[in-house]
């Protein structure tokens, strides 16, 4: 196999690492020195080699460590994973874009075999050899959405499109930023994007949406989203929030560099082509401080975006109260030299 899996933990011992090549595609979401909301779509049509964009559904060294911890969530909370009735059909066109997407893009990773309806899928790194009739759901462990989200990185939220919106009618949810699939089920675009501050005022979630609707077969989007996390967290979700919520206040000036992560959100949209669904794949990328700054450019821009980006902002994303101690870490890598040569 190409990749190295690592034995790692995303809580109690927290044994997650990224490795120099972890580090070096890094999505680092800031184009400049400041931050803002803002329409940022552009089409998933692949991207530099190695990158994080290079393929459909990115497979990564934390691969194995990110499915057994969904599974320890899955297995807690249940209702992290939920399907309407109206969504099986989705959920078998994601099983088939997940299982084509990742045997094309990862051969000796992943094998999948059809004859008709028959269908048999090989998952080497989880050691999984399933044979079942695709569209019967008697034929698999689990629902086909479940099925194959168990085995792929990051959140999934399958949106039904109607009534010119959508709707959180199906998902496994148990890498988020501090959101509940269980709170938002049936909710549509609008309302489960309420709690978000000043881009309802700015129009982003009215163009969003239009651009979402039209997105054809074939052609998926992607964009970036981020956040901050104190230790190498996945489920930061309100379920848990008695969890990870305390551990915001154990950041001192000795561990913030390996302590407090930034947490991006390489983000795409893939339209399906039975159920008109929309599929919103969410994968979260984990990098501390002390690995960001390894990259002189990402530890000026950082500073700056950090120290200038707005109080509504850095309050939604949960940091206002250890921006201080971040930015005293940070300024140490501020030289004040220009960052003008992009990312
Ligand atoms: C935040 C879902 C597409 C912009 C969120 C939240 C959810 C969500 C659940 C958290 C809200 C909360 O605090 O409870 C989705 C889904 C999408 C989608 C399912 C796909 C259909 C988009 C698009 C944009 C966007 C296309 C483009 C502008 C945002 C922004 C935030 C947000 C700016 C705040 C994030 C932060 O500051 O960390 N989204 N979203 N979303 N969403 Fe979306």
């Amino acid at each position: 196999m190409t990749i190295q899996f690592n034995d790692e933990t995303f809580r109690d011992d927290y044994s997650f690492r990224n490795s120099e090549w972890a580090i070096k595609r890094f999505p680092f979401p800031f184009h400049e020195d400041s931050y803002m909301y803002s329409v940022n779509m552009e089409q998933h049509r692949g991207g530099p080699e190695g990158s994080v964009y290079e393929k459909r559904f990115d497979v990564d060294e934390h691969y194995v460590a990110e499915m057994r911890d969904r599974a320890m969530v899955l297995a807690d909370d249940p209702l992290r994973c939920q399907s309407l009735p109206h969504m099986t059909l989705a959920g078998w066109d994601l099983l088939e874009l997940i299982m084509v997407s990742k045997s094309e893009d990862y051969p000796d990773l992943f094998e999948l075999y059809r004859d008709g309806n028959n269908w048999r899928w090989v998952n080497k790194p989880l050691g999984i050899d399933d044979s079942f009739v695709f569209l019967d759901e008697t034929t698999l462990p689990y629902g086909p959405m479940e099925y194959i989200t168990r085995q792929a990185q990051g959140d999934f939220c399958v949106l039904d499109q109607r009534d010119d919106n959508l709707w959180m009618d199906a998902g496994t949810v148990t890498t988020q930023a501090d959101w509940s699939l269980d709170f938002d089920i049936g909710m549509n675009f609008f309302e489960w994007h309420a709690p978000v501050p000043l881009a309802h005022e700015k129009g982003i979630f009215v163009r969003a949406l239009k651009f979402l609707l039209n997105i054809q077969q074939g052609a998926p989007a992607r964009r970036l989203n981020w956040t901050m996390t104190v230790n190498p967290l996945l489920d930061t979700s309100p379920e848990n929030y008695h969890k990870w919520g305390i551990q915001k206040t154990t950041i001192t000036p000795e561990n913030i560099g390996a302590k407090q992560h930034l947490r991006v959100e390489l983000q795409t949209f893939f339209r399906l082509p039975r159920s008109n669904a929309l599929v919103f794949p969410i994968r979260c990328y984990l990098c501390n401080f002390q690995d960001l700054m390894t990259v002189p450019k990402w530890g000026r821009r950082l500073h700056r975006v950090i120290r200038d980006l707005p109080e509504e902002l850095a309050t939604y994303k949960g940091f206002i109260d250890n921006r201080p101690m971040m930015l005293d870490y940070l300024s140490k890598f501020d030289d004040g030299q220009p960052t003008s040569d992009g990312i």
